[in-house]
């Protein structure tokens, strides 16, 4: 059994784990384990920016950032956190650009900034330039850029290994067991500090913006070993996915001029959020789409409407709203500038619908884009496992698998890459300094043990008739919790959910695989990666289940308005079969409110 010893190792490889591993890699001997190779990692899918107050463009202030994040986050964020992230946010994007991040720039040379959903002039309460960007491909350039500094740091990588266990001594985090794609071997890695950078787990939806990899092995690695998930009920739809596919239209293309058409030609964002209209928050934006598809004015009468880009249109609706460019004329924008701002969206609209969209509108509909909940932690990363916030000694988590919590019930579209790049650097310098106050704690015996015949279980299943198929249960999954765990909620909806879930899980026993080989065997690992997912949607059901009102991404039809009085609480969640009808234990802890009481949200 190949067994390796660092001081600190981070598992993933995309923003919140590079920046880990640059900063931990700084006082202590550092790794990063990743089942991708590390550029292929979906940081590199977030296109529109990175949000901070430079105010290169216009008025801004770290405080306006932070409060437009608050209320974004429908009050249920910690505000110490998003206070901290507003500020930081503005020396990781000049510490990104003093690494080389090649940023679209002002025509002055500084970096170019554009409008992006619940950003606003506080005062004015208009949309404010500042999503700081490279084209649409922002995270491909973050993560291009961190992983050119790692390597730089010496930070080694262990590519494609697919963590498979977090291990546990004494109270005390020490570890990981991971399995190598390549040979289908078993490595323990001993540790002094553990940090998940494992990202999200949208793959639980059939329509989803999320990679085949994002399958939540962090989060579920760390529910089964006891670790609560803080408020799995709030899960991001993202409005604009390509029709059917889910692919992410990037909000750019609105925050650029881009306007929302339903099948009657009308511009119905007007109606929903009358000041900033098509710029306001993703959960606006989806349940206003989702109501205008349930009230027959999806396009043709289908699941879609229409995003506009065409530079006519933008011209028309800038004129219409009294929309001035930053020399004061009326806006004209060209096709060309289009494409030069955005030009993945017109690559991927060309590639996948053979639609182009300086020419024609793009059909969308929302896609389930991003995990608010996650594994929680306190300010510095460490992960904290109850409502006193007791920490569990060399365990640390960032990014989208962490919740610390500064998206509360919904995230603002370019606060996911503040947030891993603001607390994956906290995490890092933290796990250094713990790495040197603490010796390793011994591992017991073979501590691969109970996961390798759980995984050896699956592969050597008979493949005899009445055998479950993965990608059967998988699909079926997905269909449900869209269907009922989705953009809008009910009791009777998330109550079958749980109960087709619990089915599916009976399902999951009784798997079996073809491939019986050792060498990438993505078929053993996507059984693996479909347990995970299970375990995520029935928590994530059960939490949807008990909060009895509406908040952000969770929109309960049968309890439509926020209830502060019951309901401005954080829940903790944990798998226990013996709690009768959800099999998920549920705790709540307060919200941190310090300057910001709850109001009702007018975008
Ligand atoms: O719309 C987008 O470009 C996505 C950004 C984000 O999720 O923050």
């Amino acid at each position: 059994m190949p067994t390796h010893q660092f001081d600190v190792v981070i598992v993933g490889a995309g923003g919140a784990g590079l920046m880990a591993a640059l900063y931990a890699s700084q006082g202590a001997k550092t790794c990063v384990v990743s089942k991708l190779y590390p550029t292929r990692s979906h940081t590199g899918t977030a296109q529109g920016g990175i949000g901070a107050a430079l105010a290169n463009l216009e008025e801004d202030h770290w405080e306006w950032h932070a409060f437009d994040t608050v209320k974004g986050s429908d009050y249920l964020g910690d505000q110490d956190a998003i206070d901290f992230m507003c500020q930081e946010a503005v020396n990781v994007v000049y510490e990104l650009e003093h690494m080389g991040l090649p940023f679209d720039r002002t025509a002055d040379g500084r970096i170019s900034q554009r409008p992006f959903g619940g950003h606003t002039n506080n005062t004015t309460k208009k949309p404010v330039r500042r999503a700081c960007h490279a084209a649409d491909r922002t995270g491909h350039m973050i993560l291009q850029t961190l992983y050119q500094q790692c390597i730089k740091n010496n930070v080694t990588f262990f590519d494609e290994f697919h963590v498979i266990d977090l291990l546990v001594t004494d109270g005390k985090v020490n570890g990981i067991v991971a399995l190598e794609i390549d040979t289908g071997e078993y490595h323990v890695f001993q540790a002094k500090a553990v940090c998940f950078a494992t990202g999200g787990f949208g793959r639980v939806w059939q329509i989803t913006s999320n990679a085949h990899a994002l399958t939540g092995d962090g989060n579920a690695i760390a529910l089964r070993r006891g670790i609560p998930q803080e408020d799995m009920e709030f899960f991001q739809f993202h409005p604009t996915g390509i029709w059917r596919m889910g692919i992410l239209i990037t909000e750019a293309v609105r925050g650029e001029g881009g306007v929302l058409i339903n099948g009657k030609g009308e511009r119905f964002m007007e109606r929903y959020a009358p000041t900033v209209k098509d710029l306001a928050s993703r959960d606006v934006v989806s349940r206003a789409i989702y109501l205008e598809i349930m009230q027959g004015r999806g396009v043709e009468g289908k699941d879609y409407v229409y995003l506009d880009v065409r530079p006519e249109t933008i011209n028309k609706y800038a004129e219409l709203d009294g929309r001035k460019g930053l020399d004061g004329q009326p806006i004209r924008v060209t096709a060309e500038q289009i494409e030069s701002k955005l030009p993945d969206i017109a690559d991927f609209c060309r590639t996948y619908l053979d639609v182009d969209p300086v020419k024609q509108p793009m059909p969308i509909q929302p896609t389930a884009h991003y995990a608010m909940g996650g594994i929680p932690t306190n300010l510095g990363g460490e992960v904290v496992i109850d409502d006193k916030g007791t920490v569990l000694p060399g365990f640390y988590a960032a990014g989208e698998c962490a919740c610390v919590s500064v998206h509360g019930a919904n995230r603002l579209g370019t606060n996911s890459l503040v947030d891993i790049v603001v607390f994956g650097k906290v995490a890092g310098v933290r796990m250094a300094a713990y790495a040197n106050q603490v010796d390793f704690t011994p591992l017991p015996p073979n501590p691969e043990a109970e996961i390798k015949a759980r995984l050896e279980g699956i592969r050597n299943a008979a493949g005899a008739a009445g055998k479950e198929n993965v990608a059967d249960i998988r699909r079926d999954m997905q269909l449900l919790m869209m269907a009922n765990v989705g953009v809008f909620r009910t009791e009777q909806l998330c109550q079958e959910a749980l109960d087709k879930l619990a089915e599916l899980k009976r399902r999951y026993q009784n798997i079996a695989i073809m491939d019986k080989g050792k060498r990438y065997n993505t078929e053993l690992l996507e059984a693996v990666e479909l347990g995970n997912l299970l375990d995520l949607a029935q928590v994530t059901a059960a939490a949807a289940l008990a909060r009895t009102e509406s908040r952000g991404g969770h929109a309960r039809d049968d309890h439509p308005k926020r209830d502060d009085a019951n309901w401005l609480k954080h829940s903790l969640a944990l798998l226990k079969d013996d709690v009768e009808g959800t099999g998920v234990e549920l705790t709540y802890k307060p919200v941190t409110v310090i300057k910001y009481q709850p109001k009702e949200r007018v975008y």
